[in-house]
């Protein structure tokens, strides 16, 4: 291939042979499911080439929160700089991608559907097998990045902005979801919270930082149990009850705390992962456990997590904040997984925003 710099050109060469080893696999991966143009280059579904997001978040922060035609409208313009990005930075081309993956749901069906045309106009122009993935197979996934030696089965609490999921990771590709939520999911309690007491979008992140400075034992506020479904979550209540504290302080003009409402909130979000989880290890015996999503990031939950496992003697795995939330990376992880096992998508792969885990449509 003709370069215009000579030694680039031997770099290159040298790069390619070592990447043609039959046992190589590189995945070009997108994710445009919510509010991150993301793009990565993955090889053998556990080392990142590149990982380029680009956010949207100051734009929805206007908003307080996503605005889904603003988010498809931004995707469009952000999709090919990203792919570029992902592509100049793994310092290959598209010849030397084996395979495009893509998340086809769930999520906003007008932005899923960026990311599914995009690749499946890559596919057939480069003639490249199409892999649509599960966008919390993604999340699962993304603890395979940098922690080699896990493999399934393991337990995984899936805690995102949009699910929050305890789900059984039988084998590569296959799941039992056994546990979810109700209502709210963790990221979403979150962001509400965050916005009633003044924190702006999103809010995971602000609470994490505020409840640093306030006391988690400072306010009771409820930790719900599902009556036959041990595994459920309910985050609602929870926010009903912060909003209710608010309401009540500012009718009787006491002062509330923000940083220990901020505290006290999280700790009752923490409890209630850490039981239900824990729960999941004891009933299937499993001694690997494994968290994933947006909260993920959270600090109170990875510590209440690393303690309780410590305790347990159970393996702990959580990806870096940068692989929590959304980004392309983690689709390429789990778009390999399912290229080795032979699982492709025809051009007729569509957006399927209310896809489930473990359905393959
Ligand atoms: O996984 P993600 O990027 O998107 C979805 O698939 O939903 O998760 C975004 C969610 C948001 O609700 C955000 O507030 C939350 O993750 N989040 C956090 C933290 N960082 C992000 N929640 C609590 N603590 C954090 N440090
Ligand atoms: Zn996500």
């Amino acid at each position: 291939m003709m370069q215009a710099d000579g030694r680039y050109c031997i770099g290159r060469l040298q790069k390619m042979k070592k990447m043609n080893k039959s046992d190589s696999k590189i995945i070009l991966a997108i994710e445009s499911s919510c509010d991150e143009t993301a793009a990565s280059v993955v090889r053998n579904g556990r080392e990142v080439l590149s990982n380029v997001i680009s956010t949207q978040i100051e734009i929805h922060t206007l908003y307080g929160g996503v605005v889904p035609e603003i988010a498809s409208r931004k995707h469009i313009e952000n999709i090919n700089p990203v792919i570029r990005q992902a592509l100049k930075d793994a310092d290959i081309t598209f010849d030397d991608i084996d395979a495009i993956g893509v998340t086809y749901g769930p999520g906003l069906v007008g932005a899923l559907l960026v990311g599914v045309a995009e690749a499946k106009a890559l596919a057939f122009a480069l003639d490249r097998p199409l892999v649509g993935v599960h966008h919390i197979e993604g999340h699962i996934s993304a603890n395979y990045i940098e922690n080699k030696e896990l493999e399934p089965p393991f337990v995984c609490l899936v805690v995102s902005g949009g699910h929050t999921h305890l789900v059984l990771v039988n084998d590569y590709g296959e799941y039992d979801v056994i546990g979810r939520t109700r209502d709210d999911a963790a990221g979403e309690a979150f962001d509400k919270v965050a916005r009633a007491i003044g924190l702006g979008y999103p809010g995971g992140p602000k609470i994490d930082k505020l409840a640093k400075e306030g006391n988690p034992e400072a306010i009771e506020f409820p930790r719900a149990a599902i009556a036959g479904a041990e595994y459920d979550f309910s985050f609602s209540g929870l926010k009903s009850s912060v909003l209710n504290y608010i309401n009540s302080c500012e009718m009787k003009g006491i002062q509330y705390n923000r940083a220990d409402i901020a505290a006290s909130f999280q700790k009752a979000v923490v409890d209630v992962l850490v039981s239900h989880s824990m729960k999941a290890l004891k009933n299937t015996g499993w001694n690997k456990f494994a968290i994933a999503g947006g909260v993920a990031s959270n600090s109170a939950v990875r510590k209440a997590f690393t303690d309780i496992c410590k305790k347990e003697k159970i393996d702990f795995y959580y990806p870096s904040p940068v692989y929590c939330t959304d980004n392309a990376a983690m689709i390429g992880a789990a778009a390999y997984y399912e290229f080795i096992k032979g699982i492709t998508h025809g051009y007729d792969l569509n957006a399927v925003p209310n896809l489930k885990l473990g359905e393959r449509i």
